[in-house]
């Protein structure tokens, strides 16, 4: 599974990208307002610093309007992904700009009839949102799994990016579903990386080391 960061915070991704297990980052508008650039500008500066697919979301609603804006937002650096919501503007818009050889994230996915449409158009990207669901007392994952299923009925080629993913749990689980992107926070994917065992037996390891050769490099 792919390994996406959603933030548009500049410190965050240099960390992650440090780390070398970075394959993309998704942004909304709500992640850019928080950094305080207009997006145009903001994912100039991620695509300096992540070399994989940046999802930038248009913040039009009429479907022409989205698909000038889309168009401009491609214009900025190969590695960009249109963002458009799954409304019918927005699959409108998916339609016109994977035409034109655009690729689209169609965001804001909650039901896998919206999935299917999507793929229809031609979307590159379907963003379900499992956090979103489980808040509201549906099994997130669920969704995912059955975008999975309907698109290999169909050999739809749209990716699947299990978004709106809180903890290292929903992480594992989208892995498990065969999910072929998963989009995370920072914390979370740090989180990821935590365990007890790791960290005793590393303290035990060194320990152990350094009682039998004090003077070994390193120290
Ligand atoms: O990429 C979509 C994601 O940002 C939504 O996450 O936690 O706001 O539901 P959340």
């Amino acid at each position: 599974m792919k390994i996406f960061l959603d933030t548009a915070n500049l410190d965050e991704l240099k960390k992650g990208a440090s780390w070398g297990i970075v394959d993309g980052v998704t942004t909304n508008p709500t992640l850019i307002a928080k950094e305080g650039r207009p997006i145009a500008e903001q994912v100039r500066l991620i695509c300096d610093i992540v070399d994989g697919d940046i999802s930038a979301e248009v913040v039009s609603t009429e479907a022409s309007a989205m698909i000038k804006e889309g168009k401009e937002l491609a214009k900025i650096h190969k590695n960009i992904v249109v963002k458009c919501p799954l409304t019918r503007d927005g699959i409108q818009a998916t339609k016109a700009l994977s035409s034109e050889g655009i690729r689209v994230n169609v965001t804001l996915c909650f039901s896998p009839g919206q999935a299917l449409l999507a793929a229809k158009a031609g979307a590159y990207i379907i963003s379900p949102f499992v956090g979103r669901l489980d808040d509201i007392g549906w099994t997130g994952m669920d969704l995912v799994r059955q975008i999975l299923q309907i698109y290999k009925n169909y050999g739809f080629k749209t990716q699947v990016l299990a978004a709106s993913l809180r903890s290292p749990l929903h992480v594992v689980d989208a892995a498990l579903a065969g999910s072929h992107i998963g989009t995370m926070p920072f914390k979370v994917l740090d989180m990821l990386f935590n365990h007890p065992l790791t960290d005793k037996g590393l303290d035990q390891f060194l320990k152990d080391y350094a009682k039998a050769f004090p003077e070994a490099p390193g120290r």
